[in-house]
């Protein structure tokens, strides 16, 4: 592909792309969730946008979930939940996004009292507002959290059934350690039953075990992360045959100590390898970045070019929930845009 190198990073921010993997409440900036706590009259633990700010010096995943579910506290009625949304929807819309696939985490608001009614109706708005205000497509996916019980989880998605039709899939978030997929056989195979997507977070923290596991038993579409799959080669091996996708978020993992720094990340050698990776954004108001500033950091730090660049925009329209239609149109869009920048 010859592509002038000067022209890259803007070519990464013109060209169209799908997002799939960014956690809904991880979009909550500090200045919003400030203004939902006057709103609602929540007391926050920090005094100021800026000390909270500062408090993002994580060293793994859970002192990060530990902020992220303080801040998901002031989300309490319907239009707080839109306005969350509403806000990552035009960061997206500007970044060239033409779809997205939102996670969200309802038992981190019905434990709370926030009733579910509340949380999918303020999204929903929102993901329809998107498509007709920004022509952004946006769907959702509703989290499990594992550090739960599966008990827990059957509730949520009894409690999510009068909602089926506005949740394209389910997935299984929150402290990876010490649960793995295994523990939500039943109610994975529950939601495949209702015919929803499926996938799951596997081989962040997690050995290459969670991911096999997440194959095995929950039997995923898409490896949300899944970094640790090269201990693996077998693993690797079958990944590639099976063109599973993997939702890569290399600003988290550095955030999140998975790699202590972004030249070290292995997202290259996993595209060398052939896998269908991703990229992500994850929780974008935690981890120092939107879409755009992933691929942008990650491209400079590993060294990346314009095929890399078509590869991993292609891979996220194909590995999307989307219709074959949709991902056609996308697709057709995506190659324009490259004919444009090669001219
Ligand atoms: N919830 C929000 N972000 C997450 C991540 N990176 N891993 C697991 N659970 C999460
Ligand atoms: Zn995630």
């Amino acid at each position: 592909m010859t592509i002038a190198p000067h022209r890259l990073p803007e070519l990464l921010q013109a060209m169209p792309k799908a997002e799939l993997h960014i956690h809904i409440e991880g979009s909550l900036e500090p200045e919003l969730i400030f203004a939902l706590a006057q709103r609602n009259g929540v007391a926050l633990s920090y005094p100021s946008v800026e000390a909270l700010r500062a408090a993002y010096a994580f060293t793994d995943l859970q002192t990060f979930l530990d902020i992220y579910y303080a801040g998901a506290s002031v989300l309490l009625k319907e239009e707080d939940f839109h306005d969350m949304a509403w806000a990552y929807l035009t960061k997206a819309a500007a970044e060239n996004v033409l779809h997205t696939e939102l996670f969200f985490d309802p038992q981190t608001h019905t434990d709370r009292g926030v009733p579910f009614e509340v949380v999918i109706k303020g999204l929903d708005r929102a993901c329809r507002r998107a498509k007709a205000e920004l022509g952004v497509s946006a769907t959702l996916i509703m989290c499990f959290l594992r550090h739960l019980s599966e008990e827990a989880a059957l509730k949520t998605l009894e409690e999510a059934l009068p909602w089926r039709d506005l949740i394209v899939g389910v997935g299984l978030d929150s402290s990876e350690r010490g649960h793995p997929p295994e523990k939500f056989a039943q109610v994975f195979a529950r939601c495949r039953e209702l015919g929803l997507h499926v996938v799951a977070h596997a081989g962040e923290e997690g050995p290459p075990a969670y991911i096999i596991s997440a194959l095995d038993v929950l039997k995923v579409e898409r490896i949300d992360h899944g970094v640790r799959c090269v201990e693996d080669t077998a693993l690797v091996q079958r990944l590639v045959k099976e063109a599973m996708p993997l939702t890569v978020c290399p600003l988290s993992n550095v955030k999140l100590c998975v790699f202590s720094t972004l030249d070290q990340h292995n997202l290259k050698s996993m595209l060398e390898m052939g896998l269908k990776v991703t990229i992500n954004s994850d929780d974008p108001a935690y981890f120092g970045g939107y879409l755009n500033q992933n691929y942008l950091e990650t491209f400079a730090a590993l060294s990346l070019d314009a095929t890399a660049a078509y590869t991993l925009a292609r891979n996220s329209f194909e590995a999307s929930f989307a219709s074959n239609e949709d991902k056609a149109g996308w697709i057709a869009k995506l190659d324009k845009t490259f004919e444009r920048f090669a001219a």
